[in-house]
């Protein structure tokens, strides 16, 4: 995809890894970026000064919300649904209710931005919808079970819309990051990559016309593996 002829809406962008996104697409040339976030006021306002930003409340769990912001964003053909969270809590012992909120929010929330973008996204087209997964939504890692499984769940979408929307000219893409240094994993020990990286490897692989990115060297480590065994990668993770 040509990034200097699209207009781009990224969700979660006031901070972490969406917020980085932004400031890619617009080093990348973007005609036009959406910076969606649940309170607009809070994307960093260096960001928002851009002329090529529009700041815009979006809360992905709130149908009536995602509405409002397709009938702003109506000139879409990048859709970065990038928003998440993370509940702590293993297979048997998490709180289910965490486990809910992470299924509501990286499941369904996504699947509710996507469904009332895909009509703006097939008459602006060609168009992109990149889906920001994990590595672990391919394999586990146990304390995060809940959090896993909302992600696997996010993956199975992005493979299943891939299918239905191909004649509609719309490009479907997963990005697979391992672990990045935002507010996600504060206070985890764990190798993390720094989220300009994995913003700016996700764009270019959307600029290239991957359809699976692996946007830091663990998880392109980690992919091969996946790719050759995946219960190789279970295990890995698991243990
Ligand atoms: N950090 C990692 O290690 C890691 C690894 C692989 C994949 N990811 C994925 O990368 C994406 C970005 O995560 P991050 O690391 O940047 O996390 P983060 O720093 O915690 O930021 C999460 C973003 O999502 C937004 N958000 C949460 N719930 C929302 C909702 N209902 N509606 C709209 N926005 C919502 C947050 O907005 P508020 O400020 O309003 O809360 C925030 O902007 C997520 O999909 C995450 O699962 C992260």
């Amino acid at each position: 995809m040509n990034i200097t002829a699209s207009t781009a809406l990224v969700t979660g962008a006031n901070r972490g890894l969406g917020a980085r996104f932004v400031a890619e697409l617009l080093t990348g040339g973007v005609t036009k970026v959406y910076a969606a976030a649940r309170d607009p006021k809070s994307v960093d306002p260096a960001i928002a000064a851009d002329p090529r930003v529009r700041t815009l409340a979006l809360d992905i769990t709130d149908q009536a919300s995602v509405d409002a912001a397709v009938s702003v964003a109506s000139d879409v053909n990048l859709l970065i649904n990038n928003a998440g969270v993370l509940g702590f809590g293993s297979a048997l012992e998490g709180d289910l209710d965490l486990f809910g909120r992470d299924m509501h929010t990286n499941y369904l929330g996504t699947v509710r931005v996507t469904r009332a973008f895909v009509p703006v996204l097939a008459s602006n087209g060609p168009a992109v919808i990149a889906n920001v997964l994990t590595l672990i939504a391919l394999a586990p890692v146990g304390p995060m079970a809940g959090y896993s499984a909302s992600k696997a769940a996010a993956h199975s979408f992005t493979q299943a819309l891939r299918a239905e929307v191909r004649d509609r000219g719309i490009e479907v893409v997963g990005a697979y990051p391992g672990g990045i240094d935002t507010d996600m994993l504060a206070g985890v020990e764990a190798d993390k990559a720094a989220p300009e990286e994995v913003a700016r490897r996700i764009v270019a692989g959307i600029a290239a016309g991957d359809t699976v990115i692996w946007p830091d060297d663990a998880s392109a480590g980690a992919g091969k593996v996946y790719l050759g065994d995946p219960l190789q990668l279970e295990r890995l993770l698991a243990g």
